[in-house]
């Protein structure tokens, strides 16, 4: 059996777990991995007990050298699109971290490197793969909600601001905005078809990663990008999305998910106290309920949830091998999440400038 030959661009937090799921695959062999850190992909590759793989300082000589069939690109975003690209122009499929990149227009630029590539570029989200976040989208797929015409979600951290390369503009680009808020826009998005944005009002804050109440001090003096975030979005169709997402604030929770269509409704609930957005980071809610009528008078119906039999990193890493071995389309593709991207920077730009933007692009 041919082996599918993968190298690690980026070999921070993330890429282990990246790595972790290769190595359960005997398909799959993991060959270099590159860190523009002097000496950190080295020790990231003998760590994971690959210390035959080739180690670079740049993901361009890597490319170059070893000619990968397929790469998972683990930078932080400001590095995703010329790291994604440069992958693409070497001829390898490519998985790229969430968010898909930090700006619009850095993300149209990746559409098109992976348009005249013809290769594979597929984004992260691996709560997509959850088997609770596939039943939410089964019942609202089903059409039993009738016409959805609004849609409550986001949630977050009650505290939770991370440390790293996350809280800096120049690394992150984007706060929890892109950190976690990506996830609660896919889900509701991926729910209902990824409709196109076409207008956002928006405003965001910083006031707990800058305030070394809450923050470390040493953090919150370089503390630069948002932690809170609240925006009203039109979607197509006559969807209305109410949208907010925490890394921290004096709350326990910004409530559930709600989807409101003109035949009944459904709540998605947090999972826990401080858990993200009524489906966390890895798919996981409490109760999802449907609200309905039942012979006249309004009633509400318990959905049962089937309990995940795999990991849904395993599933989102295993999702892009299939994909490259069997030449599938890119299992989350960038069709969508350019919509996703799009949001984001129209929050960015309304909250920025203080009033409602238009979305408009073009490819
Ligand atoms: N899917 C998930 O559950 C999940 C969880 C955490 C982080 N992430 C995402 O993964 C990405 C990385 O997060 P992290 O926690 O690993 O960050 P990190 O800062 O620990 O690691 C990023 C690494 O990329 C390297 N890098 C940056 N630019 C580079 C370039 N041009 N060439 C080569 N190496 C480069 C950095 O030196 C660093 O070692 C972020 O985009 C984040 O949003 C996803």
């Amino acid at each position: 059996m041919t082996k599918t030959r993968i190298a690690i661009i980026g070999t921070g937090g993330i890429a282990a777990f990246h790595v972790k799921q290769y190595l359960r695959m005997d398909d799959v062999e993991v060959v270099a991995g590159a860190d523009i850190v002097e000496g950190k992909a080295r020790s990231f590759l003998d760590a994971q007990g690959l210390s035959s793989a080739r180690a670079f300082s740049s993901a361009k000589e890597m490319l170059d050298a070893v000619k990968p069939d397929a790469v998972s690109v683990c930078t932080y975003n400001s590095t995703h699109a010329e790291c994604a690209i440069a992958a693409l122009e070497h001829g390898c499929d490519v998985l790229l971290e969430k968010p898909m990149t930090v700006t619009l227009a850095e993300a149209l630029a990746l559409r098109k490197a992976e348009k005249l590539s013809g290769k594979i570029l597929t984004i992260g989200f691996q709560p997509r793969y959850d088997a609770r976040m596939k039943k939410v989208k089964e019942v609202i797929r089903s059409g039993d909600l009738g016409k959805i015409y609004y849609i409550q979600t986001g949630g977050g951290r009650w505290r939770g601001i991370p440390g790293g390369t996350f809280i800096e503009k120049k690394y992150a680009g984007v706060g929890a905005l892109a950190d976690i808020g990506c996830y609660g826009l896919d889900m509701a998005l991926n729910a209902i078809g990824y409709p196109r944005p076409l207008t956002v009002s928006a405003v965001s804050f910083d006031y707990f990663g800058k305030n070394p109440k809450y923050s470390p001090p040493k953090d919150a003096a370089r503390f630069s990008v948002d932690d809170f975030c609240g925006a009203f979005i039109r979607l197509e169709g006559g969807i209305t999305l109410d949208f907010r997402m925490s890394w921290a604030m004096h709350m326990d929770t910004t409530g559930a998910t709600i989807f409101l269509g003109t035949d009944a409704g459904l709540k998605v609930e947090p999972a826990g106290l401080g858990e993200l957005w009524g489906g966390a980071w890895d798919g996981s809610c409490g109760n999802v309920t449907l609200f309905h009528d039942y012979l006249g008078s309004p009633t509400s119906t318990p959905i049962p949830l089937p309990e995940p039999k795999e990991d849904n990193f395993y599933l989102k890493c295993r999702s892009f091998v299939d994909a490259v071995r069997e030449r599938l389309p890119a299992p989350i593709p960038t069709s969508e999440i350019i919509y996703n991207q799009a949001i984001i920077d129209g929050i960015i730009r309304s909250s920025e400038s203080g009033h409602e933007v238009s979305v408009e692009f073009t490819e």
